[in-house]
């Protein structure tokens, strides 16, 4: 099997905080994974490592076959990654932004300006090339960052919530990217806080408290979600949350999804359930919510 990532224990501390508590990972070559999980679960700084941008305090890990704690320049050169943070120069064009990448990766003149034809092509952006990236809307921004990162034909796509402040068609437009370079072969790893995002992955690591508390194809996911899921209409799913929960009843897991209230349980239905209460199937969401639900009164359990 060819490996594209592999970590061991995966560590980094920033003082006495820690941000990334012993990662293990191993992703196949090919396909696109996921890291999903709350803001300051260490996504991000998982990223930045597995990027040859930040060193771990502990544990170990390798990127295409090259060591992270030591081969982190050459990591840099073979893989593309696009940052949460706006990674664009605002006052050079769409053509000098890539121009500028091309530079950083080392691309001859003569291949570069080749390479910039089709990227700007592939993201749709030929018509914008002259227009300074300060001018762009926030999906054109997102393809030409993707467009810069994979100017050097990357085998490897680190994407860190690649989509943010995209409407959803140009996130659409940005998936099919996404997959066109699956489809040649290349690996590729996201974070995104869009579960529907999360479901066109072909496996999905959920991360809490920079640890992995899920590891799996989104399907297998889903069906792991214990007990049953009902789905109770109601013409004020707050009046009922609050009076159920008044009652005494378990409410941890229930959440108001439209003129809904949606309730796990484990067993029979829930006993308050009136007519024209559903069982409905799981979504990533479902398992999301009782997973960080889950963990949560781990925490606070004296
Ligand atoms: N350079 C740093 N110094 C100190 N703390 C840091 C540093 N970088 C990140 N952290 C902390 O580490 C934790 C994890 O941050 P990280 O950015 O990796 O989370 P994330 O999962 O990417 O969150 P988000 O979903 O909001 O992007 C946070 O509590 C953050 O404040
Ligand atoms: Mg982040």
């Amino acid at each position: 099997m060819n490996i594209a990532i592999k970590t061991d224990g995966l560590t980094r501390k920033f003082g006495d905080f820690t941000a990334v508590a012993g990662l293990s990972l191993t992703l196949p070559a090919g396909g696109v994974y996921g890291f999903l999980g709350p803001n300051g679960s260490g996504k991000s700084t998982a990223i930045r490592m597995l990027a040859g941008l930040l060193l771990p305090t502990g544990g170990s890990g390798s990127v295409l076959g090259l060591d992270i704690l030591t081969q982190s320049e050459e990591i840099k050169k073979q893989i593309g990654y696009v940052s949460q943070k706006f990674s664009l120069y605002s006052d050079l064009t769409v053509y000098e932004n890539l121009d500028f990448y091309g530079g950083l990766y080392s691309l001859k003149k003569t291949e570069r300006a080749g390479r910039i034809e089709k990227a700007l092509a592939l993201t749709a952006l030929t018509a914008q090339k002259d227009l300074p990236a300060a001018n762009l809307s926030g999906g054109w921004r997102q393809r030409l960052a993707l467009g810069c990162a994979v100017l050097h034909k990357p085998r490897l796509l680190l994407l860190d919530e690649a989509t943010s402040g995209a409407d959803p068609d140009a996130r659409r437009l940005f998936w099919q990217l996404i997959y066109r370079f699956a489809a040649a072969g290349t690996t590729v790893l996201v974070t995104t806080h869009f579960l529907d995002e999360a479901e066109h992955c072909d496996r999905i690591a959920f991360i809490q408290d920079g640890a992995i508390i899920a590891d799996d194809t989104p399907e297998n996911l889903k069906a792991s979600l214990p007990g049953a899921l009902y789905k109770i209409p109601s013409p004020d799913p707050v009046g009922l949350l609050e009076g159920l929960s008044a009652q005494g009843h378990d409410m941890s897991g229930a959440y108001i999804r439209g003129q809904s209230l949606c309730v796990r349980t484990v067993g029979a239905p829930p006993r308050f359930a009136g007519d024209g209460t559903q069982k409905i199937a799981p979504a990533l969401e479902d398992l999301f919510i009782y997973l960080v639900e889950k963990k949560r009164a781990k925490r606070h359990r004296p």
